[in-house]
């Protein structure tokens, strides 16, 4: 079950070894592992508390620094060749809507003129550019595992160990968020990357996204292993109906500027970590019920995620899955942010055999449903999961995954150069 395999890490040296006419043993390689955040949903762009891992999937991005100031990428996914120089200076171009703009086919390319951006702008001088073929695991981008922030520290990667530039994950966690808030527009949380760069094998990575304080809870010895069941909805493209994800940070916002106000606070940050537990128990009432509704969500998040430390650090992965289904529960109801055909998912997974619990992964407007699942049953659930869904959702159902809805994967670590 490793990832990558052989079989994929020469593959991809030799795209990029055709590519430039260099050996293959020169190809350096990014590995770029794909996220789930079992507990903390929505509430990384409120400075909230959020927990993650890595699994055995990922983004693949070999490259040779290109010796001139040149960039020149291919993809295995799409078409096209994208080509740019390191010393062109790259101004914002706010597409992102979290409903797919930003990860049109046709301009993939933009993550790595994001990073050169985000690079730009925190005076890193790189001088050389790369060439390099950059490759996702079969059939996962733009299913809620966050492939656009794998996708973007990988080129920030790249670049930097082209250019011998020694940069610390924490300052990659900020290198990124310029790449979506400033370069794309996109006003999600550090959740993503930090998963991806700080995440490491065996341990539940746990941030707060208000100080950026973080630690690794190593796993005790569970009674049962566990699996990651990774359930697809085919839905890729968001619904246009759907609202975004940036409106439901702006709601945040309104909800802690009302609490903040009310409490004789609104000097402070419209943000709702800024807003006391008490101060919201006290004054809750004065919100707007969708407003209030955001609030509970971000709230009782932060509580599942200190709760679900605890659980994940005693082995009572029983107790860790309940918390799970429980922010699966607020998100739909609190956050209302799952589209219909995820909602199924999420209810079919929590009666899958051995299941303990699910969530839809990422922003839940497309993408896949995640569980927790002992081991012995992942098949069982796997193929329940397949059948309940195909019940529910049958057009959906056919376009699934090249014949895949359901994946079982494992935890995996953290990005790295190879
Ligand atoms: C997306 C965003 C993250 C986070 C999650 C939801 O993945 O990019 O910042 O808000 O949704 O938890």
């Amino acid at each position: 079950m490793s990832w990558p395999t052989d079989s994929e890490l020469t593959a991809i040296k030799e795209a990029v070894s055709k590519m430039t006419g260099r050996d293959t043993g020169e190809v350096r390689v990014v590995v770029a592992p794909y996220r789930i955040c079992p507990l903390g949903a929505h509430i990384d762009h409120q400075g909230g508390a959020v927990s993650a891992m890595t699994i055995n999937k990922g983004i693949l991005l070999g490259f040779i620094p290109s010796g001139d100031t040149q960039v020149q990428l291919r993809s295995a996914q799409f078409e096209g060749e994208v080509c740019f120089r390191v010393d062109e200076i790259q101004h914002p171009i706010g597409v992102a809507n979290k409903n797919g703009a930003s990860k049109d086919k046709s301009i993939w390319g933009t993550y790595a003129r994001g990073a050169l951006y985000a690079l730009q702008t925190s005076k890193k001088n790189l001088k050389q550019g790369i060439v390099g073929c950059i490759s996702g695991s079969d059939g996962l981008d733009s299913s809620g595992l966050s492939s656009s922030a794998a996708v973007g520290v990988a080129y920030l990667l790249a670049l930097e160990n082209a250019n011998e530039l020694t940069v610390s994950p924490t300052e990659n966690i900020e290198y990124d968020r310029l790449i979506e808030n400033g370069y794309l527009g996109l006003r999600n949380g550090i959740l993503d990357q930090s998963a991806i760069l700080l995440s490491s094998f065996g341990c539940l990575t746990y941030m707060n996204c208000k100080t950026m304080d973080h630690k690794l809870v190593r796993a005790p010895e569970f009674k049962k292993p566990f699996r990651i069941l990774l359930a697809f909805s085919g839905l890729r493209q968001a619904l246009t109906t759907n609202p975004g994800y940036n409106l439901r940070v702006a709601e945040c916002q309104e909800a802690a500027k009302v609490l903040l106000t009310a409490s004789g606070n609104s000097e402070l940050e419209p943000t709702l970590c800024n807003v006391e537990h008490a101060v919201y128990e006290a004054h809750m009432h004065e919100l707007k019920p969708v407003l209030a509704r955001r609030a509970e969500h971000y709230f009782s998040e932060n509580m599942r995620v200190t709760k679900g430390l605890e659980a994940w650090a005693s082995g009572n992965l029983e107790e860790f899955g309940k918390l799970i289904s429980a922010s699966g529960l607020s998100s739909i109801e609190n956050y209302e942010c799952g589209a219909e055909p995820l909602i199924q998912l999420y209810k079919i997974l929590l009666k899958a055999p051995g299941v303990y619990g699910a969530r839809f992964s990422g922003a839940g407007f497309r993408g896949c449903c995640l569980a927790f699942v002992d081991a012995e049953e992942a098949e069982a659930a796997a193929s329940y999961v397949k059948d309940e869904y195909e019940k529910a959702q049958p057009e959906f159902a056919k376009k699934l995954n090249g014949g895949k809805p359901v994946l079982i994967c494992e935890a995996g670590d953290s990005a790295r150069v190879l």
